[in-house]
């Protein structure tokens, strides 16, 4: 039988009204927006915004942040498409299994790992970087990096014991099953902007306009010999660093079911949550690379370099660097739970499917939850967070979206040609320009990734392929109808 056998979607249509059983349709547009940016706002802003500086972009890493939301913006089109029309859990992978078969769903889902599982691990270990800080640096550099890191004293790391324990935490949360209630969604989501608006309006006031000259990295810097390490090409290579800001708006396509009126709503949150954030992130930014200078983000300010912009050039405003802090830490810790939330559902689906071992479906007689699948991901999450430096772990979550991304475009494209005709309640303006231009704008920030990255999800990505031939093909619960 083919290999692109498809998922028809009558079924899926089905499944989500089966579903519908358990969910309340109790979203708002404006919750949908508080959901999305709840996912969104978090270590690609507070960590990764001086990481694209220092590694890639210089001060222009605003610019970064500006390229990076035109190709979330095409993608974010697309996805309101989809999410609109099949409003099932599941998201990229499921849109795929209907559009383009069941190989490329598999694809989609094993990168999807990527995104979710790494992506929740990079949030962990920014979340033990804040908290070192709030507690002075009282943990011991060996214990709060991976074997990875060596600190400028020459102290190595060996395990980072706080990123593990917050994950344990969250996945303890998750299993009990405790649902986020929109309200107390609400409450954080409102602690983060007021935070970061409260940044730029102090922060304004302390900018030096010396620290944006020059505006990119020039070529001959030491340190910056690839071409994605200086120049307009380090602009480039900061967008693939910052993108990471931007995941999470795909996670409102995941409340579908639970939206009031999806028709109208899921556009708004999915598009609406992704302006809310582009704008904040590029006056952050702006503010940011203009208190401290670049450099400093390679040495003293490479960790909580909010925390530490504030302390060393805002003087009087201690308090500020506290308050955001602790705000920072309640705010990595929702986008940490909506991470291994998406991770487990994606994974829930393609265990029904029968892509994947039954156990990763099997639900907690009590609580109804995925338990056995949260346990095994904590391990997965937890090796990676425990033992791989946040940057890395970073990478590879944009590479896996960026990935995820460029398929979702594809799929809207081929569904029009396919199936013109079907229901769709939220239609990507200009097809197929903008799938297009999503598919070349997320393709480009792809090969900007830096080369080590691309190589380890190229194996990951091998990897897939083996168990996909070796276990999924033969399970296809499809295949087997
Ligand atoms: N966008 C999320 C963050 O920045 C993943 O933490």
């Amino acid at each position: 039988m083919s290999l692109f056998i498809k998922k028809p979607l009558e079924q899926l249509l089905a499944q989500a009204g089966d579903s519908d059983k358990g969910l309340k349709r109790t979203l708002s547009a404006t919750n949908l927006v508080a959901l999305g940016i709840g996912a969104i706002i978090g270590a690609g802003l507070f960590v990764r915004t001086a990481a694209a500086a220092s590694e890639a972009a210089g001060p222009a890493v605003v610019v970064s942040f500006i390229v990076a939301a035109i190709g979330c913006a095409f993608a974010g089109l697309c996805y309101a498409e989809f999410a609109s029309m099949i409003p099932i859990a599941g998201s990229a992978y499921t849109y795929a299994y209907a559009t383009m078969g069941e190989l490329v769903a598999w694809v989609i889902g094993w990168a999807l790992v990527l995104e979710y599982a790494l992506g929740a691990a990079t949030v962990s270990i920014a979340w033990s970087e804040y908290l070192n800080k709030l507690l002075n640096g009282a943990i011991p550099y060996a214990f709060s990096h991976s074997p990875l890191e060596v600190a400028a004293d020459g102290t190595h790391g060996i395990i980072n014991l706080p990123a593990l324990i917050i994950l344990a935490i969250l996945t303890a949360v998750l299993i009990k099953g405790t649902q986020e209630s929109a309200s107390l969604n609400a409450i954080i989501v409102f602690i983060k902007v007021a935070i970061v608006l409260l940044f730029i309006a102090i922060g304004w006031g302390f900018i030096n306009p010396a620290n944006y000259e020059p505006f990119t990295i020039p070529e001959g810097t030491p340190g910056h010999e690839g071409f994605r390490e200086f120049g307009w090409g380090g602009v480039l290579g900061g967008a693939s660093i910052v993108f990471f800001a931007f995941i999470g708006f795909d996670a409102v396509s995941t409340a579908a079911q639970e939206a009031k009126n999806p028709k109208r709503d899921m556009p708004i949150g999915i598009l609406g949550s992704l302006v809310v954030c582009t704008i904040l992130y590029i006056l952050f930014s702006h503010v940011l690379t203009g208190i401290a200078n670049w450099t400093e983000f390679k040495t003293a300010g490479k960790e909580a370099s909010v925390a530490y912009a504030i302390e060393t050039y805002m003087h009087g405003y201690g308090w500020l660097a506290t308050a955001i802090t602790v705000a920072i830490l309640a705010g990595f810790s929702s986008v940490i739970l909506v991470m291994l939330l998406g991770q487990s559902r994606v994974f829930f689906s393609m265990a029904n499917d029968g892509l994947l071992p039954k156990v990763f479906s099997d639900l907690h007689p009590k609580f109804r939850t995925p338990y056995k699948s949260n346990i095994i991901l904590f391990f997965f999450v937890g090796a990676f967070a425990a033992f791989i430096p946040g940057s890395m772990a970073g990478d590879l979550t944009s590479i896996g979206t960026l990935f995820a991304f460029v398929v979702v475009c594809i799929g809207v494209w081929v569904l029009r040609v396919k199936s013109p005709n079907l229901n769709r309640p939220f239609k990507t303006p200009l097809v197929p320009l903008v799938p297009i231009l999503g598919i070349l704008v997320c393709s480009a920030l792809i090969i900007y990734v830096d080369g080590r990255t691309q190589v380890v999800a190229a194996v990951w990505m091998l990897l897939g392929f083996i168990v996909y031939f070796g276990y999924s093909k033969k399970n296809s619960v499809l295949r087997k109808k």
